[in-house]
């Protein structure tokens, strides 16, 4: 009778444990870092990116908006409608041009609902994408290259000028430069010690808790 008892306390702490690892698993898995995410049409950002297709060409409601879009199946046949239509690869996107199925894509970044973000606000301050997203313009599949915890928002809000990336050519944000000047020393062997280099001044942003929660 005692031992059943026992057996049974074991059993249901074995099971305890199990479903704890289990949720434990999960959480690492859902904090994205690094996960690539299957999709079901063929894209890669490092063979397009080639060709100096800015972010923003495809990306373009980033800088109005608080969401970045996915491009359409139409902003794909802007240039699929001539380019490579034998593809293999590119049949799905072809086929919702057909059958005007939109094309579905999944996220890879994913802020829990209980915060806010707002693209446009950071990209017109001239904030690079590669600050928060890294070189996607190498990668072929997305991923996450850094976890998108309140500790980095807040931090950069308080001290910006250590985080920002100033705008390339690649990401397509134009910004007004409000300060520029000819380097004293030259940091870098690839900048002329002569060129103009305009940045931009960014003040630290607002850390109150109802800037990024409701
Ligand atoms: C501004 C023009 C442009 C747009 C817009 C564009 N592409 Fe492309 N795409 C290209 C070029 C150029 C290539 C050829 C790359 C190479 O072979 O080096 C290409 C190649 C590809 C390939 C590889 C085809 C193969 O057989 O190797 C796929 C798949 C593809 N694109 C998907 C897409 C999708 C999906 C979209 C929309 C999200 C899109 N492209 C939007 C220009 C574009
Ligand atoms: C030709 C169109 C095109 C261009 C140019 C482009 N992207 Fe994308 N981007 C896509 C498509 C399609 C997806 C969805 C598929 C994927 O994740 O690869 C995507 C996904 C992403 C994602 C993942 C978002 C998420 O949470 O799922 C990021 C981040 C991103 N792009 C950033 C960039 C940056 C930065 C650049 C410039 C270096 C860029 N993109 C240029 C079409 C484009
Ligand atoms: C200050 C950091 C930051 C910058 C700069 C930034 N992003 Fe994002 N991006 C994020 C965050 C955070 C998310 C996740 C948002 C969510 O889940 O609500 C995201 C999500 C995305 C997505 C998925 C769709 C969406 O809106 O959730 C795409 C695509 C994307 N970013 C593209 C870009 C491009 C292109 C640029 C540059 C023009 C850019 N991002 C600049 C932080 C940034
Ligand atoms: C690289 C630096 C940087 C990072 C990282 C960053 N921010 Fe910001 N953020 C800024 C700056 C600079 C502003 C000020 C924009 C302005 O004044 O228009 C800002 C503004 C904002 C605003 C609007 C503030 C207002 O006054 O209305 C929100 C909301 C916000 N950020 C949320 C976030 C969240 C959430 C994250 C993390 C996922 C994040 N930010 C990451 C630099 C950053
Ligand atoms: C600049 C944006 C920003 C500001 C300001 C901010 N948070 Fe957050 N907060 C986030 C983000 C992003 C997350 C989700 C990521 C994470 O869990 O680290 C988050 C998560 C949280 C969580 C959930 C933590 C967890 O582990 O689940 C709590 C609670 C929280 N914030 C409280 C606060 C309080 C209180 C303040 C004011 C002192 C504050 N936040 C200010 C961006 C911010």
């Amino acid at each position: 009778m005692c031992i059943a008892k026992n057996k049974l306390f074991l059993f249901s702490i074995i099971f305890v444990l199990f479903v704890l690892n289990f949720f434990l698993l999960l959480n690492f898995l859902r904090s994205g870092r690094n996960l690539k995410i299957q999709q079901n049409i063929s894209f890669s950002h490092k063979m397009h990116s080639k060709y100096k297709i800015t972010c923003l060409f495809c990306h373009y409601k980033a800088e109005t908006n608080s969401y970045a879009n996915f491009p359409t199946t139409k902003d794909c046949m802007m240039c699929h409608i001539a380019l490579r239509t034998e593809s293999e690869l590119l049949k799905s996107v072809i086929f919702s041009y057909d059958s005007l199925v939109p094309l579905s894509f999944k996220k890879t970044h994913n802020l829990p609902d209980y915060v806010r973000f707002n693209h446009s606000l950071h990209i017109n301050q001239g904030i690079d994408c590669a600050t928060c997203h890294g070189l996607v313009e190498e990668m072929d599949s997305t991923f996450q290259v850094r976890n998108f915890t309140m500790g980095w928002c807040v931090e950069c809000h308080r001290q910006p000028e250590k985080y920002v990336i100033q705008p390339r050519e690649i990401s397509g944000i134009f910004y007004a430069p409000n300060e520029s000047f000819k380097l004293e020393s030259n940091p870098l062997d690839s900048i002329s010690s002569k060129q103009i280099i305009t940045i931009r001044r960014i003040q630290p942003a607002s850390t109150e808790c109802s800037t990024c929660h409701n």
